[in-house]
Order: C-alpha cells, then structure tokens, then sequence
C-alpha cells in the first residue's frame, strides 16, 4: 500500500472549484477528491517520480502565448526565457510563434540546442563576457540589448559583421516594486550611448528597450514609458538623422498568487499601449515603430504546479500549528501561497499553519489554511510555481498534457536529500 492509497481520498458529492486565476485551465478534482492538471492526477504523479516536484502544464503555456499574440496582434510577442527555460517550453512558445528573449550566455546556448531560431532570439548582454558576446555574434542572434558604455565597448571589439542592437533605456517611470533600475536614464545618458553605438560602424542601432519592474499591475506605466521613449527616438531622428524603427517594452506583467490577488490586465495594457504609440507618435511626428513585449511570468507561472510531501505536522498549546514539508532549504520564502491538499478533497475543518521547509528554519509561508486532520506522507500542491522557481529549488520537472506526463528534468541533489533519482 502507498503512503497515497493509506491517506484514501474522501469522496464527496459538492462540486469542487479550483481558482482558475491561479490554476492551470482545466485542473479540477476527480470523481476520487484528488487534484488533476493536465488531465493528470498529481498523486500519480508523486508516486511515479517522488516528490518534490514541479508539473509543468503544456496546454496552460500554450494558452497564455496565445492570449498574448490574440491580445496585442501588433506586437512581437518575445518568451522571457529567464523566468523558465526548458527545451520543451522553448518547443511550445516558438511553435506558438512566440520569439525568446535570453539573458544569460547560458539561456543562449539552452535556445539555440532547442532549435530556437537565432533570427528570432533578443539578447540582453548584461553581465556577459567577451566571449559570450563573441559567440552570440557568430551565432548570427537577431538583437543585442546594450546597458552600459562597456557593453557598447564590449561588443564593438568582437562584432565582426553587421550587428543588430538596441540600447537598454531607463524611462524613469516609477514602480510598483523594488527592482533597480537598469540601462540608460533619458536626456544625456541616452544620448551619450546613441553617439556611441552609432560610432561603430558594424553596429546598428535599430531601437530602445527597457524593463519597467516586475509583478507590475498598472499598465499606465507602460503607456508613460512609450510616450517618453518615443520623444527620444524622435530625438536621435533629430539629432542624427537616423530612424529608428524598433521598441521593446520588457516585461514585468503581474500575476496573481493567491485567490483574489490581482494581475495585468492584458486587454487594458493592450489598449493603453495603442493610445500611447498614436498620442506619442503623433506628439513627434514619427512613424509606429515595431513594438515588443517580453512576458515571462505572464507565459509560465500559472502553468507550474509543485507537489511537496507533508513530513511532519507539529501542533502546540495555544493552536498553532507548524507543518514541514519535503522542500529544500534553498526553497525561496514565500512558495508556499495558495498551498492544497492534493490526495483528497479536504471538506472538514481547517486550521491556519505555518509551512517550513526541510531544514525547519526556512518558512516559506505563514497562515495558510490547511485541513485540521493533515498528516504526514499526505500531499500538497502549490499552485502558480511556474516562473522563476526552478533557479531556486532546482527539482524535478514533469510535463502534462491531455492526460500524459513525462518527466522533463531530474532532480539536483541537495545537502538535504535523503532519496535519490
Ligand atoms: C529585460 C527583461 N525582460 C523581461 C523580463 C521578464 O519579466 P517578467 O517575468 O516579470 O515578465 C525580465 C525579467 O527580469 C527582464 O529583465
């Protein structure tokens, strides 16, 4: 008998609702009370690879680069490969006719073994070497995003043909986040680097890109940001006589966590970037550049799905109760919202717990809501784990899709680990 089978699922006849703002499209509870994601069981999952574990839905990403291309048919729609980069998501975004924007020498070389066309690979060279840069060059990547003034010195010295780039801008626009600002601020800056890039003959400067933050809900911040690029663009017209024809406005699109958060609302950053593009090229009297955008959260984070085993619940005088679960210690604080049960549909009572990982002292969330008679060997499930969690916890990956799964990355041991595959 599995630790599954022991903790059977409690059958119940009320329609059970999984929070489609948070869960992959379709994931719902079977006839059995246990979760299904791809028309998957995510405890056969469990006890076909052990847990920890990441699920990965095909049809969720699939859905949200379509949303993308439907909701801004105008747009290059650019996958952030940062926030996941697997050879299959690669497969899915680009046969979705998504383009990839990369940020490290290592998502480069992950793109290209994927099959990724260079011609449509956006590189941000922050942080890359000479080397680096050099082989992006003969790898003949389409776009090259440029930060700094030794980026710009970087790159001259191994562009031995024709490359495209763009200059990484600061607009200055105000955050909903705490992320630094990067590339270059507007006025003397920005007009430094124009000079510069445009003084080296084998580089052609094509557009601006920035990257506002991200989880950022407002999407008048966008519209700020292209009003402002577009008055600097018509300033390197003015200035140099030259026409640059591309923006890239990054990504940074918020979505929600747990039930009720909020997220982007494409259709109205959709609207709000139209309105920006007219007003602000009317305003300069200068052409609709090429527009891009690159999600990365926005295409994979509701797609993920990761299933821990409860090692241990802990209850102590005054209520409180402290739950650990199979995670590495490197698990990132705060993994744990919109945490389930994942084995049986829990309709009893429920107490308010804290969820540690392995080595105890790391809590990756307080007050989650689970059910009062949880026991260890049960299974959890953390919803919208898709982006930017398998840097941190580098565990198993599984696909799903139409009621198949195969596992996708195996696990890196840790100090931790106790079991090995
Ligand atoms: C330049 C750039 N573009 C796109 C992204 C993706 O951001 P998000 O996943 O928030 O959409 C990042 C993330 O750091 C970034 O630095």
């Amino acid at each position: 008998m599995t630790l599954v089978d022991f903790f059977s699922p409690v059958r119940s006849g009320t329609t059970a609702h999984l929070d489609s703002a948070i869960w992959p499209h379709g994931a719902r509870y079977d006839a059995d009370g246990r979760i299904m994601v791809g028309g998957v069981a995510l405890a056969d999952i469990a006890e076909t690879y052990g847990t920890a574990a990441r699920v990965v839905d095909e049809h969720e990403v699939r859905l949200r680069c379509r949303a993308y291309r439907k909701t801004f048919p105008e747009a290059e729609i650019a996958y952030a490969a940062t926030a996941l980069l697997i050879g299959v998501v690669a497969d899915w975004v680009t046969d979705e006719g998504l383009s990839m924007a990369v940020h490290s020498s290592g998502e480069l070389a992950a793109a290209l073994a994927a099959g990724v066309d260079p011609k449509r690979i956006i590189l941000h060279a922050n942080g890359l070497s000479r080397e680096e840069l050099a082989t992006a060059v003969t790898q003949r990547v389409n776009r090259i995003v440029l930060g700094s003034p030794a980026e710009v010195d970087l790159l001259a010295t191994v562009a031995t043909r024709t490359q495209r780039v763009l200059l990484r801008l600061d607009p200055g626009i105000e955050r909903d986040t705490r992320q630094s600002a990067a590339g270059f601020a507007l006025g003397t800056p920005a007009a430094a680097a124009v000079a510069q890039v445009l003084g080296v003959p084998t580089l052609e400067l094509i557009g601006f890109s920035c990257h506002l933050g991200s989880q950022l809900y407002n999407p008048d911040h966008y519209g700020e940001a292209i009003r402002r690029m577009i008055a600097e663009m018509a300033q390197v017209r003015h200035d140099h006589d030259r026409l640059l024809t591309d923006l890239d406005l990054g990504g940074g699109h918020a979505i929600a966590y747990r039930s009720g958060d909020a997220e982007m609302n494409l259709p109205e950053l959709s609207a709000i970037i139209e309105d920006a593009l007219d007003a602000g090229c009317a305003r300069q009297h200068f052409p609709r550049p090429n527009v891009a955008l690159e999600p990365g959260r926005g295409i994979v984070a509701r797609a993920g799905v990761t299933l821990h085993r409860v090692m241990s619940v802990k209850h102590s005088d005054g209520g409180h109760v402290s739950v650990v679960i199979d995670s590495a210690a490197r698990a990132r604080s705060g993994d744990g919202a919109g945490m389930v049960v994942a084995n049986r549909r829990a309709t009893g009572p429920q107490v308010t717990a804290t969820v540690a990982g392995r080595a105890g002292d790391v809590i990756l969330a307080t007050g989650v809501r689970l059910p009062a008679d949880l026991r260890p060997g049960e299974l959890l499930a953390v919803p919208c784990t898709g982006a930017y969690h398998h840097s941190s916890t580098r565990t198993r990956v599984i696909a799903v899709r139409a009621g198949q799964y195969a596992q996708l990355v195996h696990r890196e041991p840790d100090f931790l680990d106790r079991d090995a595959s």
